[in-house]
């Protein structure tokens, strides 16, 4: 299997941190996984394109880099069915969708990262979630040493949640994903940004908007380093937003299925007072609230004091404790946000 020892992660993570892996294996083939449970590798993280990854140390854990490849389409009667590598783009992906006519995946364009960290987060945006079209998700089993395949159901997806991020964390390497789609298919022109298009809007025509708003709002992790949105969009009791409305009655809120409500994460920062405030190379974006940014190729170290600043300013207006949507890794592994903000200022 190829691996690389002593590798720098810069270019494998869109914050450009500096942290060095002892090792970064990067299996393609069935006897590679096979040979990475034999080795018993057991302490490592797994990384797509490292665009909801914070490296916090100068050192990163061993990880690992599923290259699988290919996409293959099975037209069924009322249905497409189509499998991925997860180490595919993502966006390649809806390009290649779109272009082949099948549709659905139009609302997802541009999420920057790879097929496989896809179902890890249930990704979403404009009203769409991976979710929505997962059929079946094939993962290696360090444990079991097997290949195992997930239906939709069995993945147990919530809001940027899968059993991936629970009870198969740290031993599960996805090494497929199929999704389904419909031939019926209807435009999802319910978000703002989109709610102008025309009914008739081609599948084309909607991921090309789609395009358009995320240029116009996201930095381009290309020229200004960052991982999209930093934070989830908090979920609160329908009573907490309740009072918050009544103080704040211009406060964006989405009532959930279960009776609480999805708060505006980006909102509640910029209200804060710190849409564009800058620490030490590093920053909350100007357009965007919710995407911190790394003016100077910062560490780790100095993004993670600002996410902890800007949770403490939010809880102290709002009451409302955010918690980072961004995957935040040591050189021990993953580790959650409460653990390490103990060590910030
Ligand atoms: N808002 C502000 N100030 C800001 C940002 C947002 O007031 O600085 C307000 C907006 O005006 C709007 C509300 O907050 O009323 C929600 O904003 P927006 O529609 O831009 O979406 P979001 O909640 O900020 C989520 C996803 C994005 C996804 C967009 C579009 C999360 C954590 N983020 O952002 O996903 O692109 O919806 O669907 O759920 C990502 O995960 O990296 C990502 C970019």
């Amino acid at each position: 299997m190829r691996s690389i020892q002593q590798c720098s992660m810069q270019g494998f993570n869109s914050f450009k941190v500096k942290a060095v892996t002892p090792t970064i294996y990067f299996p393609d083939s069935l006897a590679d996984l096979h040979q990475l449970a034999a080795d018993k590798v057991t302490s490592f993280y797994i990384l797509g394109e490292g665009s909801n990854t914070l490296f916090i140390d100068q050192q990163a854990p061993v990880i690992i880099k599923p290259c699988f490849l290919g996409i293959c389409v099975d037209e069924l009667e009322d249905t497409y069915h189509v499998s991925v590598g997860a180490g595919e783009n993502w966006h390649n992906l809806v390009n290649f969708c779109i272009a082949q006519g099948i549709n659905g995946l139009e609302n997802l364009a541009l999420i920057p990262g790879s097929v496989g960290a896809a179902p890890v987060q249930n990704i979403g945006a404009y009203g769409v979630e991976l979710s929505d079209f997962c059929y079946e998700v094939e993962y290696f089993d360090l444990h079991s040493k097997q290949l195992h395949r997930l239906s939709k159901e069995q993945c147990q997806f919530t809001y940027r949640g899968s059993i991936f991020k629970k009870s198969l964390h740290g031993r599960a390497i996805i090494t497929k994903v199929v999704l389904s789609f419909p031939k019926q298919w209807q435009a999802n022109l319910s978000y703002h940004g989109l709610d102008h298009l025309p009914f008739s809007a081609t599948a084309k025509q909607v991921m090309d908007q789609v395009v358009k708003v995320r240029r116009q709002k996201l930095p381009d992790p290309a020229t200004l380093p960052n991982a999209g949105s930093f934070f989830k969009n908090p979920v609160v009791s329908s009573t907490k937003a309740a009072q918050l409305k009544r103080d704040y009655p211009d406060i964006p809120s989405y009532p959930q299925a279960d009776g609480n409500v999805k708060l505006a994460a980006g909102w509640l920062i910029e209200q804060a007072g710190l849409k564009g405030y800058t620490q030490n190379g590093v920053g909350v974006h100007e357009n965007q609230a919710l995407v911190l940014v790394s003016y100077q190729y910062n560490n780790g170290q100095e993004i993670l004091n600002l996410a902890h600043y800007v949770q403490q300013k939010v809880l102290a207006r709002f009451d409302v404790l955010l918690l980072p949507e961004v995957r935040l890794i040591t050189k021990y592994g993953e580790k959650e946000f409460a653990e390490l903000t103990s060590r910030t200022c």
